[in-house]
């Protein structure tokens, strides 16, 4: 399994803050605040995007990394709306490391699988970069099983290999416990998932009638919209009712739990509503516990599609 530290070799933490909604609801000073929130219980990797409000995540994220450089792990993707091309690769990547004011990014993801670039090419620059010291490891997310393997065999080719994967984990999206997970636990990769709350639904507030970015967002109004989710948001809030914990700090601590997850991304808009989130840093499940929420939801059926055990 890659072991992912920072450059001062402190091992990366159960999780991870994700940048997404910097420059989008949150601004430089909100991010400063959550940024900080972060660090003082020990957590050390940071993720953001190219294609993160126009480079304004980067930007941001940019300023509050630059006095921890090596101390925490910055991770960056490739944009997803063009061809991962040698060209495309190589001018965004530049863009990248400016926004972020670093000469080096720890993790340098593909944000999407491209089905028209010849991944050679593609995985080629990556090597490329890599030996050149400009990224220290490779990842890909939105892949799927098949895509990381048929990549990773392509990276075999350039002496590299895909190290980290950023798949969507969460009570309501367990597809990756069928074929993700197992995969890059054969392939000794680091699993580092995202939207842990369902983009926010596993707080239990749309329930409530609370607004968030589920009524705003089509993508995550459709991507949570199945009556089963919201069911399974209700049932969890229950139980967190019932234990006394917010249901944010159980839906965390439940994907932390998975033993396939190296760290969980959460994300917030301010620090009130990141505590929670912050909080299943310090609550292990108990099995029962762990039992009982993951009851919640369907269990994705194996790859064969055959439940009998012969
Ligand atoms: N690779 C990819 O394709 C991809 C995709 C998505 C995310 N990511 C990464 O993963 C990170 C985390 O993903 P995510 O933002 O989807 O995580 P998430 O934890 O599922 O959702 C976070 C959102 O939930 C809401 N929320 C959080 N705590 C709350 C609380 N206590 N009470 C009420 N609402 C609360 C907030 O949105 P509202 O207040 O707006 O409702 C917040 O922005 C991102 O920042 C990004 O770095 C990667």
């Amino acid at each position: 399994m890659t072991q992912l530290t920072t450059r001062s070799e402190t091992p990366i933490s159960r999780m991870g803050y994700g940048a997404m909604q910097f420059g989008r609801t949150v601004d430089e000073d909100g991010a400063r605040e959550m940024f900080r929130a972060c660090t003082d219980v020990g957590i050390n990797i940071f993720d953001t995007a190219f294609s993160y409000e126009k480079g304004e995540s980067e930007r941001i994220l940019g300023k509050l990394v630059s006095p921890f450089e090596g101390e925490v792990i910055v991770a960056t993707k490739a944009p997803n709306d063009r061809p991962a091309s040698a060209d495309n690769l190589r001018d965004a990547f530049a863009q990248s490391r400016q926004r972020l004011g670093l000469a080096c990014i720890d993790i340098y993801y593909l944000h999407r699988f491209d089905p028209v670039t010849p991944l050679e090419e593609t995985f080629g620059t990556l090597a490329e970069m890599q030996s050149r010291g400009e990224i220290r490891h490779i990842g890909v997310s939105n892949f799927a099983a098949w895509q990381i393997m048929k990549a990773q065999a392509v990276c075999a080719k350039f002496g590299t290999r895909i190290e980290v994967c950023q798949p969507m984990y969460n009570l309501v999206k367990r597809q990756v416990e069928v074929e993700i997970l197992p995969a890059c636990n054969d392939q000794g990769i680091a699993v580092c998932a995202y939207s842990p709350l369902g983009g926010g639904l596993l707080t239990g507030k749309y329930a409530e009638g609370a607004r968030g970015r589920l009524s705003e967002d089509p993508t995550y109004a459709s991507r949570y919209g199945q009556p089963w989710m919201h069911e399974a948001a209700r049932g969890l809030s229950a139980l967190a009712q019932s234990r006394n914990v917010p249901a944010a700090t159980l839906a965390v601590a439940w994907g932390a739990r998975n033993p396939g997850i190296t760290s969980m991304l959460i994300s917030a808009r301010n620090t009130a509503q990141l505590q929670p989130s912050l909080d299943a840093l310090n609550l292990v499940l108990p099995d029962d516990l762990y039992a009982e929420i993951s009851a919640l939801s369907p269990e994705p059926p194996p790859a064969t599609d055959r439940s009998e055990r012969n």
